[in-house]
């Protein structure tokens, strides 16, 4: 680690100036904050009951105080030595032996930054040590009560110094560097997903002439983070992945996961994974019992249809991708759940109008309650799944009345004001039926500004499912809805 202290402590016995009236009883003066403005000497400051503060050091909180120099701004390839700098910190000289007892009392006192010790040697006196104290919290210099009581306990002299601080690219974070590096007054986005060792940006126009910095700060300043990629169009490709450019570490994008308590791996540039994901994913399994099946139309690399397996549930899971649907069967066996789950690899249509229908119709002709297990279809394809659910009209045609029909989650997005309602009237349209009685809206994620993640979830009704069509469960669009789902887990009423 580098620490570039530059080790002078220095002290001056009085400090005064004409400008504003407010009073310390003891006071230092915070000098300038970058090296060129900052004065050749320092000033040692005294005790002094009635004192008044320089303009210039007013800024209690100085906001700029940890930022990297100026010099940095615009720059696009990484030159760490620019980023060093020197701050004036208050420092405490205590003697060694009591260093220990010292810092918990005094720990919200003390300096925080990444990378730097908070008790150096004093260069003056092997017997002491310095403890050096966060600026903003000991505003100019100045002890408050409380770190004066703590002091006097301790028997130390409530004696503040100065200490030239050098600032290194090592003592700065990630959000720090880059709004000092990035033009100003645009905005600095330095959040990113993580999947693996990989951290995942969509990066804006304004930022993209900084992205192989962007990139290399985050591999700096996140251990773990290995490779940096950034997201290149939009995600409208069949399999749902995106095109991607590696900005910054290694290229290779096979990664492992953790969700849930389970372990997936995958290819990021091949398949779909989206973090934010995981509350939902575990939403959905923990409906699901022992026992009961559960068909995943667009499984990807299996986050439903695992966790649903380990549960000891019987799943069918299917995707169109065929790379997700190689990496979904390297997970079962990974999870070691490859005998709980069959896996299919075609369009989504297919496999309900095939393997879906076939194992349902023979659950429907189980004899017993006890053995009829409860059958889920979860279709995560938020973009188009409430066009899949057409493929249900007559799907079970021929089967007889008062079988037990599927629990139905389709995803969708929607842009609506009434995303709900929105939702809900397009699955009926699609399916041809009315889901009034029997369906509830669950919001999932609010996926951009005015574009909400929904889930509807559903008893698939038995008339379109068996080939009927009944006049009293017409679809809403020619019977508006009344009251329809709003929030979240709302219940059509
Ligand atoms: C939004 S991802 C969801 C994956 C996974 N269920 C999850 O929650 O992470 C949608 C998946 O559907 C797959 N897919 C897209 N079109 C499909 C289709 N017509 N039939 C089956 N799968 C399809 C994609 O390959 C992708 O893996």
């Amino acid at each position: 680690m580098k620490f570039g202290f530059s080790a002078r402590l220095l002290k001056t016995n009085h400090f005064r100036t004409a400008a504003s009236n407010t009073s310390f009883p003891a006071v230092w003066m915070l000098l300038a904050q970058y090296p060129g403005r900052i004065p050749g000497s320092f000033a040692k400051v005294q005790r002094n009951s009635f004192f008044t503060m320089p303009e210039t050091v007013e800024d209690k909180a100085d906001p700029e105080l940890y930022s990297p120099p100026p010099r940095v701004r615009g720059m696009t390839q990484l030159d760490r030595e620019a980023f060093k700098r020197t701050i004036v910190v208050p420092v405490l000289k205590v003697q060694k032996e009591i260093i220990g007892s010292l810092l918990k009392p005094l720990k919200h006192t003390l300096l925080q930054r990444p990378g730097l010790k908070r008790v150096i040697e004093d260069p003056d006196d092997e017997n002491s040590r310095l403890v050096m104290l966060d600026p903003h919290k000991i505003p100019e210099f100045s002890l408050g009560g409380s770190e004066q009581e703590v002091l006097k306990q301790f028997n130390i002299p409530p004696v503040v110094s100065k200490y030239d601080l050098e600032l290194t690219y090592e003592s700065f974070k990630l959000e720090e560097i880059l709004r000092a590096v990035l033009p100003e007054g645009q905005e600095v986005t330095s959040g990113f997903s993580r999947v693996g060792h990989i951290a995942h940006l969509n990066l804006r126009d304004h930022q993209l002439p900084y992205r192989y910095l962007i990139g290399q700060v985050i591999i700096d300043k996140n251990p773990g983070v290995t490779s940096v990629v950034n997201k290149t169009s939009i995600i409208d490709s069949t399999y749902r992945n995106f095109e991607m450019e590696v900005l910054a570490g290694e290229s290779n994008l096979v990664t492992k996961v953790k969700e849930n308590n389970t372990t997936y791996e995958l290819d990021f540039s091949k398949v779909y994974w989206n973090p934010r994901l995981s509350t939902e994913h575990g939403r959905i399994v923990e409906l699901l019992k022992p026992g009961d099946v559960l068909f995943d139309v667009f499984a990807g690399v299996g986050p439903f249809a695992i966790p649903a397996a380990k549960k000891k549930c019987r799943v069918f899971a299917n995707d169109l991708n065929p790379e997700s649907y190689t990496w979904l069967l390297h997970n079962c066996k990974l999870n070691k759940v490859g005998d709980k789950i069959k896996a299919f690899n075609m369009d989504g249509r297919d496999f309900l109008l095939g393997p879906v229908r076939e194992e349902l119709s023979k659950g429907l002709l189980l004899q017993t309650e006890e053995q009829k297990p409860s059958f889920h279809i979860v279709m995560n394809l938020p973009a188009l799944a409430l066009e899949f659910l057409a493929a249900f009209r007559h799907l079970l045609a021929g089967a007889a009345r008062g079988a037990a029909l599927p629990t139905v989650h389709c995803y969708a997005f929607s842009k609506h004001p009434e995303p709900a309602l929105d939702v809900w009237q397009r699955a009926e349209a699609s399916l041809g039926a009315s889901l009034r009685a029997c369906c509830s809206v669950h919001a999932v994620r609010n996926v951009a500004p005015n574009k909400e993640m929904m889930c509807l979830s559903f008893q698939l009704p038995a008339d379109p499912a068996l080939g009927h069509q009944s006049d009293a469960e017409a679809p809403s669009d020619k019977q508006p809805p009344q009251g329809p789902p709003r929030e979240q887990g709302a219940s059509v009423p």
